[in-house]
């Protein structure tokens, strides 16, 4: 078993209201959560339970209002080239080439030239953009957007990847490519992943265990081992035990969606 490399024990965060008088929102309360290290963890619940808060102070962005929440028993104090986020929209420098987007943030922190060629290119080339180096983000569609996002955290080497719904702009069709590259690159690296989605499939495709969170203030309500050998494929989709474990995890979703509504609180995004 591997250690745990995340690791939130009854983890609080409050934001205050945007004016004095406004009430404070509750995102995260009693929250605990063990990612082990290496493992691609995947995180589901209904929007606004709390999951890009989570990410948001794994990141490094926002404290705990109480509780505690460490990677490798250590505090998170800000942000770290150890942890790296991929956001949901490509957020690449549109005046600089793939290479030059990929390679800015190691060079910056002074990292050996020599070796960082190496890496940039072994990197591209695993993530399937040998040949674009000079393209700019301009030139190229969404899914290798996105692709330049990941391979610019690869080459940083990180620890943890933090990701919140990177894929849910992209269409079917490049959703299971960039499926398929993610498996590839984890394979390959051996990374933590953090991966927030909405989608079920997407879980269940990628994922060692699937969390299942309750609506806001967020919890675990589930941690599920997502038994498949890897490598995987799509043919997963076909396996019973897959749309057994689909169905289990949509209705609990569903009971927090219900629960959610009857109570007037779901969120209209
Ligand atoms: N910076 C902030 N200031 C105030 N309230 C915030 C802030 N960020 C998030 N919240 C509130 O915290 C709650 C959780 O938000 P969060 O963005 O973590 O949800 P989420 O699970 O990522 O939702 P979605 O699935 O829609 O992305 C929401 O009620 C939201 O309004
Ligand atoms: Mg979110």
């Amino acid at each position: 078993m591997a250690a745990d490399l995340i690791v939130a024990q009854g983890l609080r965060k409050e934001y205050a209201g945007r004016l004095k008088q406004d009430p404070p929102t509750l995102a995260l309360e009693s929250f605990d959560l063990r990612v082990a290290e290496h493992e691609v963890a995947c995180i589901v619940g209904p929007s606004g339970c709390g999951k890009t808060t989570l990410l948001n102070m794994i990141a490094g962005f926002e404290q705990p209002t109480a509780g505690t929440l460490t990677v490798r028993g250590l505090p998170i104090k800000g942000p770290s080239p150890e942890r790296s986020v991929v956001f949901q929209q490509a957020a690449l420098f549109p005046w600089l080439t793939v290479w030059d987007n990929v390679v800015m943030g190691p060079k910056l922190r002074g990292v050996d030239a020599a070796k960082l060629e190496r890496d940039t290119k072994r990197v591209l080339e695993s993530i399937g953009l040998a040949g674009f180096e000079s393209h700019y983000p301009y030139q190229l569609s969404g899914g290798m957007r996105q692709r330049v996002q990941i391979a610019r955290v690869l080459v940083a080497s990180p620890d943890v990847i933090l990701m919140d719904e990177p894929f849910g702009s992209l269409d079917a069709q490049t959703r299971i490519v960039m499926h398929e590259v993610l498996l590839r690159v984890w394979a390959e690296y051996k990374p933590t992943i953090f991966f927030i989605t909405h989608d079920v499939e997407e879980a269940l495709i990628l994922a060692d265990h699937v969390y299942v969170m309750s609506r806001r203030p967020g919890r675990v309500k589930a941690k599920i081992r997502v038994p498949f050998d890897r490598p995987r494929s799509y043919e997963l989709i076909g396996n019973p035990e897959f749309a057994t474990m689909r169905a289990g995890i949509v209705g609990m979703l569903r009971e927090e969606w219900t629960g959610a509504a009857a109570q007037g609180a779901v969120a209209t995004t």
